[in-house]
Parts: structure tokens; C-alpha cells; sequence
């Protein structure tokens, strides 16, 4: 039964980070070679809609996209209708995104985007009708299939996703995590650019892979990582939380500086916002603990108490264009229509 269907996903940050593929095994499964840990944001969203068509298209915030970004999306198209084991031709299809992601340039889009794109053609396909807990379970795998970071987007709140390691990927799963909502939290997007990352996240982390001296380190030390950051999520122990986010972002900074060629992210105004929340930390000013991705700008964890006078700060260093404040997000949803 070929349906048209809508999905919102929306966006998440790592907060234990995701950097490298596992060797060895099918490229088509995108195993991550270490876990990671998120938070899901609210408003930062992709909203999608997969609806039978005579052509395949897709469309992204009111314009028709062609070449390998369209490809890619129904290449993901021919693997759910693959996976869901629907037999005969895959339908065309009409894929319609839009990203509300305020500031379009710099926020990973391929975590919401993979993640609606994933939901929705299920929902088309027949192979999902509503989002109960196994059906998210499974989706989520079959969103890290397009991005390992969409298979974290199923979910709102907190959300852990295991590497796993079987050959199959079947222990490599996602799961939420309690939600802290009497320990409101805000992670604070710090802009210090405008316009696209030079090298993206697949490229980079697989040339961080072949060639980082510090890659084996980094990804040896990730689970005891992961297990610290769920620990202090579940003991509401913010500081605690804060300390090894820190750690595990600039330990995979140390590990993309150490690839040949580097892999350097960051632009001056990175530095001066990451200062910044140090200093005021140390001062006993608004407390923030920084990570930051494949890309310059700083993404900052804070109580939600003092989000405005810790947005207002950092929205003073030289070079930040914008800050916004970002709470806790929901869960992905379907609707048939
Ligand atoms: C630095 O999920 O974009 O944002 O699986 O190749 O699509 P692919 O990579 P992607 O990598 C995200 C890397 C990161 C850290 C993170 O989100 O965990």
C-alpha cells in the first residue's frame, strides 16, 4: 500500500561524539566505530513529505535539487524499499524537505534530514504506520544507513546510540535515555560563520581513520566516555556531564588535527567563543561546558536558568553573528495522509 506521508525529525548535537566508521564490515550498514550520546533540539527541525509520483524528484525549501544530493536521497529511496523487502519496483516518488533550521549554513541537516526522509518513506512504503518502540528502533537503523548521526533524530530528549559489534550491525541500536526534565537544560548554538564546511563529516572522519595517528586512542577511549556522560545524565550531575562532553569533543579535535591533511574545523571566533565560556566558568559567571562539530561554530550546554545571561555574553565576542537557545526536543513523528 503506496501512501503519501509526512515526517518531522528533528536535529540533535552530540554531546559524546560520533568520528569514524568500522572497518571491515558492509559500507552499505555505515556502522560508527564508536558510540555516541545527544541531545535532540527543539525547533531545529526537517519536516518531509514522500508521496507516490510518476518521476522521481525532490524538492528542498521550495527548490528542485538535482545531482548527487538528489541521488543520494533516492539511493536511500532503492535501500528502505530494499530492507522492507517490497516486492516489484520501487514507485517514484516525490520528496519534499524543509529544513527549519534558522540558520540554514553550518547546522548538520543530515541528521534531521535523514532521519524525516526515513520515516516518511516508510510511512509511504507501507512499512511503518506509526511510531510504537520497535518500529522506531528500526527505522533508526535504517536512518544511520544514510547518516550515522539520523539514527540518533528517531527520538527527543537524550539519546545513546551503541556501536556495537556484530558484523550484521544488529547490537549496533540507538536508544533514549531517561528524560531530565525537572533538570531543564538548554544547549546554546554559538554562530561564528556563514556558509557551508570545507570537508565534510564522511570524507573527514574516514581520512581521520587512514591516517590519524591518535585514531586508535580516540576510538579506545570512547566507551568509558559514553558510560560517564549517561552516568552523569542519570545523576542529573551537570558538571559532571559537562566535563567529559568537553573531553570527548576536544579529544576528537585532537584526532582531526593529527589527520594528514589536517583537519582543522575551527576559525579564530571558535577560539575566542570556547575562551569565553571558560573563562566565565572559572569566574563564577553563567556555567557552560562547549562541543563543537565538523564546522566552527560552538554549541554550549547550560542550565536553563542561565541560558539568557549566557547567550547575552557570548553574543558580545568578536565575530559571533548569532546565538540561539535551544531546549530539549521531542520525539520524531509520522502522519499518513
Ligand atoms: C562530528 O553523521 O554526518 O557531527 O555517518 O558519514 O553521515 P555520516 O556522518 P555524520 O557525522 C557526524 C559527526 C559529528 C559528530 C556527531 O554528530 O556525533
Amino acid at each position: 500500500p503506496v501512501t503519501a506521508a509526512l515526517a518531522t525529525a528533528h536535529s540533535n548535537i552530540a554531546l559524546v561524539k560520533y568520528w569514524g566508521k568500522r572497518a571491515g564490515c558492509d559500507p552499505e550498514l555505515n556502522l560508527p566505530a564508536v558510540g555516541s550520546l545527544s541531545m535532540t533540539l527543539d525547533e531545529l527541525r526537517t519536516v518531509t513529505r514522500v508521496a507516490p509520483a510518476s518521476a522521481d524528484r525532490f524538492e528542498l525549501d521550495g527548490e528542485e535539487v538535482e545531482g548527487k544530493p538528489a541521488a543520494k536521497v533516492f539511493a536511500h529511496l532503492d535501500r528502505l524499499w530494499r530492507l522492507g523487502a517490497c516486492s516489484g519496483p520501487r514507485p517514484r516518488c516525490a520528496v519534499v524537505s524543509t529544513n527549519h533550521l534558522p540558520t540554514a549554513a553550518g547546522l548538520a541537516s543530515s541528521a534531521s534530514g535523514f532521519a524525516a526522509l526515513t520515516i516518511a518513506a516508510a510511512g509511504c512504503f507501507g512499512l511503518a504506520e506509526q511510531l510504537d518502540d520497535p518500529t522506531r528502533a528500526r527505522l533508526s537503523a535504517w536512518a544511520r544507513m544514510g547518516s550515522g548521526s539520523a539514527a540518533r533524530s528517531l527520538w527527543g530528549g537524550f539519546v545513546r546510540l551503541d556501536a556495537g559489534t556484530a558484523d550484521d550491525g544488529s547490537d549496533c541500536r540507538a536508544r533514549p535515555l531517561p528524560s531530565p526534565r525537572p533538570w531543564d537544560l538548554r544547549l546554546l548554538v554559538v554562530h561564528t560563520a556563514r556558509g557551508a564546511k570545507q570537508v565534510g563529516s564522511t570524507g573527514g572522519m574516514e581520512s581521520s581513520r587512514l591516517t590519524s595517528p591518535y585514531y586508535p586512542a580516540w576510538v579506545e577511549s570512547s566507551a568509558a566516555d559514553l558510560d560517564a556522560a549517561e552516568a552523569a545524565l542519570r545523576a542529573r550531575a551537570f558538571d559532571q556531564l559537562g566535563e567529559v562532553m568537553e573531553h570527548s569533543c576536544f579529544k576528537m579535535h585532537a584526532c582531526m588535527l593529527a589527520t594528514r591533511p589536517a583537519l582543522m574545523y575551527w576559525n579564530g571566533a571558535t577560539l575566542e567563543v570556547i575562551r569565553a565560556v571558560w573563562q566565565l566558568r572559572e569566574a563564577g559567571g553563567p556555567v557552560g561546558y562547549v562541543t563543537s562539530d565538523a564546522g566552527p561554530h560552538v554549541k554550549v550546554l547550560c542550565r536553563a536558568e542561565q541560558a539568557p545571561a549566557l547567550a547575552a555574553e557570548l553574543a558580545a565576542v568578536a565575530g559571533v553573528h548569532e546565538v540561539q537557545r535551544v531546549a530539549p526536543g521531542p520525539d520524531a513523528s509520522l502522519e499518513l495522509t
